[in-house]
């Protein structure tokens, strides 16, 4: 592996400036006026693909924005690794809380600021690079086959549908995926799980049109208070969520795991101070840990209504309404829990409104072995680049694609993240890492490397 570490350091600078092109483009997957961006992030994906050393690369359309699809076969009889990732990107407001454009990267303090520098960009960009440091050094050691989705923050709804469509093409011996976190560059981790997603949004009715608020105010329901008092009755005073059989199929955790995730370094004044917060919330009888890890929340996202412009207008709004997402734990069900919350809300707005409750795209749980030989490459792999051995942890976030990758092919998915929790993926000032960038492609290619030992020994 020397050869492939010596190729890295001579282009490395190459390699950071290959990804600043990718995070110029705007590929925001949400937003429609971006679709032109989009298209042209996915047509930029194939050709980097390409020029690292794939023999097949091609975009692939969909009802929605386009999966890059790549591989290159050295021997059929030798594993397959099966690379996902995602070139799509979060919205980047609110725009004014950016220091740098967050379209025009930048290195600061060694870290590289972008929208996507970390989710996904950056990290499936990684795995691009690796490549061509094996492929150029002659050293690859497995088969490797790329799937690169732009639908990832919106729910991968079209990504389904073409793991059914192609299931031979897509034969592989495991999934690799880096878009989760690790602890820090001194403890490097491995996650182990991600939650599910349950996105649900609520639309509260009162009187059939806005009302002057002095006319009718006192004798008509007004939305708003009627939603909110819905929403606080959501938690009990324990934090515990109020949703009738909401908790029915949470797996509980032995003692013996939930000592285990709390061996996990984790300083909570330094989670406080952080953040800005002088004391944590949540769900009483779990530790930090364990609330973002292993217990399934609900979050209000987002609640609007009535007159929120300029100056004061005194209206009874018609109308108000909130997004609310669940994230689930194993063995929850992401289209039961929507079920349940959807009979659950109907049943406590009081009979002076009425109540709309429609779903969004959700995601399934899931766990991944410690015990395989994927994850043992991975916990190696990351030993010989980091000296550490990675600790495994449980993750808060989803990636919905990853339980279908186990039921449509029946593979096995290892999370080799490489960016941390306060990246502010999702906010303003999104950042990566330039040494956990190179870390990374440092990484790979041994993880490639131990996974054919593993395999064929
Ligand atoms: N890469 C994240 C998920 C993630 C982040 C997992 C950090 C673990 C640690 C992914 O891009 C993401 O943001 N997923 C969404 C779900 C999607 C359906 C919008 C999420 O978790 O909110
Ligand atoms: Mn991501
Ligand atoms: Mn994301």
């Amino acid at each position: 592996m020397q050869n492939c570490h010596n190729y890295q350091i001579e282009h490395k600078d190459r390699f950071l400036n290959e990804l600043f092109d990718l995070l110029r483009i705007p590929s925001v997957s949400a937003d429609s006026t971006k679709n032109k961006d989009t298209a042209q992030c996915a047509e930029a994906v194939k050709n980097a693909l390409l020029q690292a050393g794939c023999e097949i690369a091609e975009v692939c359309s969909t009802a929605g924005h386009p999966i890059v699809y790549a591989e290159k076969i050295i021997d059929p009889s030798l594993p397959t690794i099966l690379t996902y990732g995602h070139y799509d990107v979060q919205p980047p407001d609110p725009l004014d809380l950016w220091t740098s454009g967050p379209f025009e990267p930048v290195v600061v303090d060694g870290k590289i600021y972008a929208r996507g520098s970390c989710d996904d960009k950056g990290q499936m960009f990684m795995h691009v690079k690796a490549l061509e440091c094996m492929h150029a050094t002659n050293s690859l050691a497995c088969n490797v086959k790329f799937i690169i989705e732009g639908e990832e923050e919106v729910g991968s709804t079209n990504l389904g549908k073409f793991l059914e469509d192609n299931k031979e093409k897509l034969k592989a011996d495991i999934v690799l995926v880096s878009d989760t976190s690790m602890i820090s560059m001194e403890h490097p981790s491995i996650e182990t799980g991600l939650r599910g997603l349950a996105y649900m949004e609520v639309e509260v009715t009162g009187p059939n049109r806005d009302l002057h608020s002095g006319v009718y105010g006192g004798a008509v329901a007004n939305p708003i208070t009627i939603l909110s008092k819905m929403i606080a009755s959501l938690h009990d005073e324990n934090n515990h969520i109020v949703v009738d059989g909401f908790y029915d199929d949470v797996q509980e955790l032995t003692t013996a795991e939930r000592t285990a995730l709390n061996t996990a370094p984790f300083v909570l004044e330094e989670y406080k101070s952080e953040l800005g917060i002088n004391n944590v919330w949540g769900e009483k009888g779990y530790t930090t840990l364990e609330r973002t890890g292993v217990r399934p929340t609900m979050e209000l996202n987002g609640i609007w209504g009535g007159y929120i412009g300029e100056g004061a207008k005194t209206v009874l709004p018609s109308k108000a309404f909130a997004k609310i997402s669940m994230r689930l734990v194993p063995n929850q069900n992401s289209h039961k829990i929507a079920e349940i919350f959807t009979a659950h809300f109907n049943k406590i707005a009081p009979d002076c409104v009425s109540v709309k409750v429609t779903e969004h795209h959700g995601g399934e749980p899931v766990v991944t072995p410690t015990d395989s030989n994927a994850y043992k490459a991975a916990e190696k792999a990351l030993e010989t680049t980091f000296g550490k051995k990675p600790i495994p942890t449980r993750g808060g976030g989803s990636i919905p694609i990853i339980a279908l990758f186990e039921k449509t092919l029946g593979l096995k998915t290892v999370l080799m993240g490489f960016g941390l929790d306060n990246d502010n993926i999702h906010s303003p000032n999104e950042k990566f890492d330039v040494v956990n960038f190179y870390k990374g492609i440092e990484t790979i290619p041994y993880f490639h490397k131990y996974f054919a030992e593993m395999q064929s020994a």
